[in-house]
């Protein structure tokens, strides 16, 4: 199970609240015992990873961040091996411990580095607006 620090802050609280909620939906992959439900949870992860990447994109794009690129680049890399190992598992070949293991540890390493590194630099600029909502 996967436990919260303070040193995962990034200091923009939506951000934060938005990677509480997808180590909250990792730690859910644990707990679930049959296929249908693990896929199910896939399902909903999947969203919420897509959701969470558009909205630092937005903000990165807003504040003209200078490493938007590779940050992007690298959200494509985790969905298409986020998807690969959802093939993997429908197809009976992964154990979701697998899973488990890998996300947290993708995304404990990914907010550390470049997501702290990105909204320090874009900090002093706190008129923008980070939220989804259209
Ligand atoms: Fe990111």
């Amino acid at each position: 199970m996967f436990k919260w620090t303070k040193s995962l802050e990034t200091g923009n609280q939506e951000i934060d609240r938005q990677h509480m909620g997808l180590f909250d939906m990792i730690n859910l992959l644990e707990t679930k015992k049959s296929p249908e439900d693990i896929l199910k949870t896939f399902e909903f992860l999947e969203e919420y990873i897509k959701f969470h990447f558009s909205t630092e994109e937005r903000l990165m794009i807003l504040s003209k961040y200078s490493k938007f690129s590779e940050h992007r680049n690298i959200h494509i890399l985790l969905v298409h091996s986020f998807l690969s190992y959802k093939e993997q598992f429908a197809a009976g070949n992964l154990d979701v411990t697998q899973l488990h293991v890998f996300l947290s540890g993708w995304l404990e390493q990914h907010i550390k580095i470049m997501d702290k590194r990105m909204i320090a630099e874009i900090c002093g600029q706190s008129e923008i607006e980070v939220s989804s909502e259209d």
